[in-house]
């Protein structure tokens, strides 16, 4: 039942905080607990030595996210692999590896094959990161984190993928806390940013309509680029996905500090530049990228955490986020890129809950 809504995926775009609510309602309970994921965790936990995540599409992109929060909270080692890249690689695996597998659907077909693989390359552990609590992903797993978004009928995940975001967040926590990597006023302060996050992405629906402006402009190009830094690095890409997969416009995400390596070359007046800037220590980095940006004509469009706005007037169009969003900055973010693909997919007129070619779940290779 679509309710007041045009197509599933706005609907499940809006479903998002109470998804959120949901995912976190455990954490808030128990708070970074390890028995969150299981009641083996512990003892997983403490023979951790490093992490190497896998998964596909968005859900890969949720991985690119938690690696910058589990370095920094843990220290420990992190890669993300590709799923179907990692299960035809070779090389062991480093005994106390946590293999994380992220899989909205739980039965992608590569997601399985990797996961496989990789108890066969050394001493393992899995743990599964799963919004279907009854897949064929739980079931081959050592250690579960549900995520509670609900059924996700678009093909392009939305909600899905914050509250991925939402449970691996509670993975750094949990793993800070079992070994004792953060001081407790610093983890106290990361588990103050749980209760607060439903409300800030509510506050952030604000943005739409300054949005679905945009996506006037933006459905007349036939390119885009998409910038972030640090944990909004692949929150570009991800807003590069969304845009390709449902408004069928060809995007790229890039982290800025990649620009001048090469796609530089492409940026004059007929590209759009969506740029993500958080208030963080990398922000006077970004805005040396910018520039480099609007010296070749190039057209910004800033989504801005409040108070970085100001420092580049240059931009083409710029949107300020209601509040500051701290470490949860890439959950928030994403919400105004779900809605620029939603509204520019909307004016092209695609069929936007199913894009062409493409299906909800890949259960073969
Ligand atoms: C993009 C999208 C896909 C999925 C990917 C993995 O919007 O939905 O990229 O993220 O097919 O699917 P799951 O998470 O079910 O393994």
């Amino acid at each position: 039942d679509l309710g007041p809504y045009r197509h599933y995926m706005q609907k499940e775009i809006f479903a998002q905080a109470t998804a959120l609510a949901d995912t976190l309602a455990p954490a808030l309970k128990q708070g970074f607990s390890p028995a969150l994921f299981g009641s083996n965790a512990n003892e997983i936990f403490t023979n951790t030595t490093a992490v190497r995540i896998v998964a596909c599409g968005s859900s890969y992109h949720a991985g690119l996210v938690a690696r910058y929060w589990i370095e920094e909270y843990t220290g420990l080692p992190v890669s993300v692999d590709i799923a179907s890249e990692y299960r035809y690689r070779s090389g062991r695996e480093q005994d106390g590896t946590l293999i994380v597998a992220i899989s909205q659907s739980g039965e992608t077909a590569d997601l399985l094959a990797a996961l496989r693989s990789a108890k066969e390359r050394g001493q393992v552990n899995v743990l599964a990161l799963c919004n279907v609590a009854h897949s064929t992903l739980t079931r081959e797993a050592d250690l579960v984190i549900l995520t509670h978004a609900g059924i996700e009928i678009g093909v392009a995940s939305t909600k899905a993928f914050t509250t991925q975001l939402a449970a691996l967040f509670t993975l750094a926590g949990a793993l800070a806390q079992h070994r004792q990597t953060l001081t407790p006023d610093v983890l106290a302060q990361l588990a103050n940013c749980l209760p607060r996050l439903p409300a800030m992405f509510n506050d952030a629906f604000a943005v739409e309509t300054q949005i679905e402006e945009w996506s006037h402009l933006l459905s007349h190009y036939n390119h885009a680029l998409f910038l972030g830094r640090h944990t909004l690095f692949p929150i570009a890409l991800e807003g590069a996905l969304k845009l390709k997969e449902i408004a069928y416009i060809h995007a790229e995400g890039y982290a800025a500090g990649e620009l001048k390596h090469g796609p530089l070359a492409l940026v004059d007046e007929d590209m759009p530049v969506i740029v993500c800037a958080a208030n963080d220590e990398l922000f006077d980095k970004l805005l040396s990228n910018l520039r480099e940006v609007e010296a070749r004509g190039g057209k910004i469009f800033l989504i801005a955490e409040p108070g970085c706005e100001a420092a580049f007037p240059y931009c083409y169009r710029t949107i300020t986020l209601p509040s500051q969003t701290g470490p949860l900055a890439p959950i928030v973010f994403t919400l105004p890129l779900q809605f620029l693909a939603y509204h520019t997919a909307y004016k092209k007129g695609t069929d936007i809950d199913k894009p062409r070619n493409l299906a909800k779940s890949v259960t073969v290779e």
